[in-house]
């Protein structure tokens, strides 16, 4: 009996990561480039994860510690297989033999090299397994198909998959083209893997000619259709800018489902883990790199670069201003233009208006930081913190030499250089004190006029 739940049925997926990436042109292995701050393997593992398998293999080249590793930090249960040598993809699959003989129901394999699949595709491709299918071929209609394998059919079957380079003219003209994702019966999985032979332009053991294999043993092949933008496949750096596009449109889109307003969209860059509230305001240029939350009603004004900082409820940041991993923005704070905030609790209502460097710091709520000012946290050696009480006032250009402490309601005055902590409610000055000589500028004109002019 088949059952087409695919929820009753068991999972072990095999995601092929041994790339060179040769047409990356990179010292880094090609599927550790990244697409919104996070590798292509992560993408392809934290689908897997939402589609929901019981096993995860993960296939790397050899010596690929750093890929093996990528794979165990996005994916903790992840068994990690070595592929010898890179012979193809039929070949890579069979490297997770070991996890194969253990037996599911349903074997998907992906590439890591494929990014942007969605966890809907992945369940749609084992949904037909459940109705009866051996092997699911994922395809899709690329506005240009070279270089992809050509699914071809006959009498709406799926009847083989050829590689473009193995194509005939006829075959080349052919649209429909293989995402290299594909889904097979775990049963059949095996034999038809050892089955594949190497006798095409590139001698290699293709995957794809597991749909000839099932024919020939009289299984059934499909194809299932996935979006053109969802499975293209990174090869190059071009085709990675083309992924990364279509990832960012998706954010865009999401955050503005969300509630966020987006002014201009197209200039706003996200990365995978961005969340942004309801009623947030993201103004043109603005970049989130990884680790970003924006809360409610929050206003991220132009040219603003954040990463790894949360910015609470109603607090505004920029126009360009920098808010680098931990910063924290209270609720209804305001750090504005050239300030740069890293490691730092900015508490509620509290004010960097202008060109500032906060720092390794905490200031509590509604203090008031005149323009800039600097913590001083470091000393070429070690990091110290600097902390300003509730209600403070920082004068402007003042240098808060870490580690100090200026207490609550206290007063520092404009141009000081604070080394000592400051008692709640004090005033520090740390400045020379203020000369004047009554008349001495006319006198220095009047003088200065008799005198020949020098050159
Ligand atoms: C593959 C498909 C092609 C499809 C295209 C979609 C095959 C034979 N071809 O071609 O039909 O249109 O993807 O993007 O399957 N890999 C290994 N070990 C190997 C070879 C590849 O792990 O020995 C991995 C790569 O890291 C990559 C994936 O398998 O993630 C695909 O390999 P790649 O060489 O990029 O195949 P394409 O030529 O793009
Ligand atoms: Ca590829």
């Amino acid at each position: 009996m088949i059952s087409t739940d695919t929820n009753a049925r068991t999972c072990l997926a095999i995601v092929l990561a041994a790339g060179e990436g040769t047409r990356m042109n990179s010292s880094r292995t090609k599927v550790l480039h990244e697409v919104g701050g996070r590798s292509m393997l992560a993408h392809v593992l934290a689908s897997l994860g939402a589609a929901g398998t019981d096993a995860v293999s993960v296939v790397v080249g050899p010596g690929r510690e750093d890929v093996a590793e990528a794979a165990r930090q996005a994916s903790p249960s992840a068994e990690i297989f070595v592929q010898g040598e890179r012979l193809g993809t039929a070949h890579a699959v069979l490297a997770a033999r070991a996890a194969l003989v253990r037996g599911y129901d349903d074997v998907l394999v992906l590439f890591a090299d494929t990014p942007l699949v969605t966890p809907a595709t992945l369940v749609a491709l084992r949904g037909a397994l459940a109705h009866g299918a051996s092997l699911a071929a994922l395809g899709f209609e690329p506005d240009d198909p070279a270089g992809y394998g050509r699914l071809l059919i006959e009498g709406g079957r799926l009847v083989a998959i050829r590689e473009h380079k193995d194509a005939s003219e006829a075959e080349r003209r052919t649209g429909l083209c293989n995402a290299g994702l594909m889904a097979l019966s775990g049963r059949e999985a095996l034999r038809l893997l050892d089955a594949i032979g190497n006798a095409n332009v590139q001698k290699e053991f293709y995957l794809t000619d597991a749909v000839e294999a099932a024919r020939a043993a009289g299984l059934a092949t499909v194809h299932v259709l996935a979006g053109k933008h969802e499975v293209m496949g990174v090869n190059d750096r071009v085709q990675l800018a083309a992924a990364e596009a279509i990832f960012q449109s998706r954010m865009r889109e999401a955050a503005m489902r969300g509630g966020a307003t987006l002014v201009a969209p197209e200039t706003v860059f996200f990365s995978h883990d961005t969340r942004l509230g309801r009623d947030v305001l993201v103004e043109p240029h603005v970049v989130f790199l990884p680790g970003c939350v924006v809360e409610d009603g929050a206003i991220i004004h132009a040219f603003t670069h954040l990463e790894g900082a949360i910015v609470r409820a109603g607090a505004t940041a920029g126009p360009y201003a920098r808010l680098r991993p931990k910063a924290d923005l209270g609720p209804k704070s305001k750090v504005g233009n050239f300030v740069e905030i890293k490691a730092a609790q900015i508490g509620a209502g509290a004010k960097i208006s202008h060109l500032s460097y906060i720092g390794d710091a905490s200031v509590g709520a509604d203090a008031n930081i005149g323009a800039g000012t600097i913590t001083c946290n470091y000393d070429g050696f070690n990091k110290a913190r600097t902390e300003i009480g509730e209600g403070a006032f920082v004068g402007s250009n003042s240098s808060l030499v870490a580690p100090v402490r200026i207490g609550a309601g206290a007063y520092v005055g404009s141009g000081s250089v604070i080394t000592r902590d400051v008692a709640p409610d004090g005033l520090a000055l740390s400045r020379a004190t203020q000369v004047e000589k009554a008349g001495w500028a006319a006198r220095f004109r009047t003088m200065q006029a008799k005198r020949p002019r020098q050159r």
